[in-house]
């Protein structure tokens, strides 16, 4: 496989985000996040992301590094208690310096910033007056864009609102597992909704502030295989795909939540508020799709609302990785096809894939075979979604340096770099030297 298989515009780069990699959690006037109160807590075993991959301090060696790898463009969040430190009120002069630092020092190497603004940190002085389940978190959220799309919208061109609406309002207000640590409907159904109509909010600020934007937003997805053709794990799947794949992006395409195939969550509605359906929507310019995993359900009488259940990878006898997730490639190209059916979508970028393997050293260097395998196989699915015509425009590797992966800590590896967190020494696995090689032009 070559880079010339790929279109010549396609976009190579590398994501990563502020909480997984910055550290510097309380210095130079950083306010707390729920993921700072959350893995400092004394019930959290996984350690904390105090130090993480010390971007804050490391940034310029990172970015030359990424500019090393022939990649063209790095994906980064902002996060919003580093400019606001109690989320609202005056912005912290250290932490706006700190972006445009990481900005410029991308754009003198040529590397084009892809900015994420919001990437589950939320401020814990927010999350105290109810987060993500409080209303006025359209109002918080709507001050914390427009400082940031006027601050560095001469610079940036390219934006993604939200990083995975799913994942954080399922896992941090439904399920308990992230920060910052709610479970229940009674949650999960306003935080949801306020997500939703924050995401067109942030959009239309930077519709408003920058005309010449490129404006996206990112949705976790899965592809979601029944057990077997029993119509019981078919309607099964059908709830769980309805969850996982289709409700944050059907209101901002103007089709609603999808609660014709999931009427245990209209009650949704008891959040709305005159106009939401008209607030709901906007024309993002590219949707991100972040692909890891398959789900395979089948119907089960719990959870109710969902009637539905996943049988894990581990036990299904496939191939998995470090966090039991299956490796399944053909499901990248589903989704791609599944999500490119939606009228109102116009480009796809991958905005995140990768994967967490065994990475151990020997003899000095790291032979990731298989995630190079890994790699060169969900490139396979990429070139046929473009051959059937799917306008998928680019792929950013999750991720660059191994960081610290949520609730699971340092454990799980997913960078193309190795890092060593006792002492912050970067080295370059032989995936990193295989992107190097084949990203290059000569
Ligand atoms: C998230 C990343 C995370 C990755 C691997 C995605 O859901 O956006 O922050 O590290 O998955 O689990």
């Amino acid at each position: 496989m070559k880079r010339k298989d790929f279109p010549k515009k396609f976009e190579w780069g590398i994501a990563s985000s502020a909480y997984q990699t910055e550290g510097a959690w309380n210095i130079d006037e950083k306010g707390p996040s729920i993921w700072d109160t959350f893995t400092n807590a004394k019930n959290f075993t996984e350690g904390n992301g105090n130090t993480a991959t010390d971007f804050y301090h490391s940034y310029k060696e990172d970015i030359l590094k990424i500019k090393d790898l022939n990649l063209s463009s790095f994906r980064f969040s902002i996060s919003w208690s580093r400019i606001f430190p109690d989320g609202i009120g005056a912005p912290n002069p250290k932490g706006v310096a700190f972006y445009h630092a990481v900005i410029a020092t991308c754009l003198e190497h040529k590397i084009t910033p892809w900015v994420t603004l919001y990437h589950w940190d939320l401020p814990q002085k927010l999350e105290e007056k109810g987060g993500w389940t409080n209303r006025e978190i359209l109002h918080w959220f709507a001050h914390y864009v427009e400082f940031c799309s006027l601050e560095y919208g001469d610079k940036v061109k390219n934006w993604m609102v939200l990083n995975e609406p799913m994942s954080y309002v399922g896992l941090g207000y439904f399920l308990g597992e992230h920060a910052p640590g709610k479970t229940g409907l009674q949650n999960f159904l306003p935080a949801a909704h306020h997500t939703v109509l924050c995401q067109a909010i942030g959009g239309k600020i930077l519709r408003k502030n920058n005309k010449n934007a490129c404006i996206g937003t990112t949705f976790s997805c899965s592809q979601v295989t029944p057990k077997n053709i029993l119509r019981r794990n078919l309607n099964a799947a059908k709830r769980l795909d309805a969850l996982l794949n289709r409700f944050f992006i059907e209101p901002a395409l103007g089709l609603g939540y999808p609660t014709e195939s999931l009427p245990g969550l209209k009650k949704i509605e008891k959040y709305f508020k005159p106009g939401d359906e008209e607030l709901m929507q906007f024309d993002f310019d590219f949707i991100g799709i972040q692909y890891y995993f398959r789900i395979v359900a089948h119907y089960s009488l719990f959870p109710p609302i969902l009637f539905a259940k996943e049988i894990p990878a581990t036990k299904r006898n496939v191939k998995t990785n470090t966090m039991g997730m299956e490796i399944y490639h053909k499901g990248l190209y589903k989704m791609l096809k599944k999500f490119s059916k939606y009228k109102g979508v116009k480009n796809i970028y991958i905005t995140e894939a990768g994967t967490c393997l065994e990475d151990s050293l020997k003899n000095g260097t790291i032979n990731d075979k298989e995630r190079i395998k890994y790699f060169k196989k969900n490139f396979k699915q990429v070139l046929k979604a473009i051959d059937k015509g799917i306008k998928v425009k680019g792929y950013f590797i999750w991720t660059l340096v191994d960081n610290f992966e949520w609730a699971e800590g340092t454990k799980p590896r997913f960078g193309i770099i190795h890092n060593d967190f006792k002492t912050q020494e970067r080295r370059f696995k032989r995936s990193a030297l295989w992107f190097q090689k084949f990203l290059s032009k000569d």
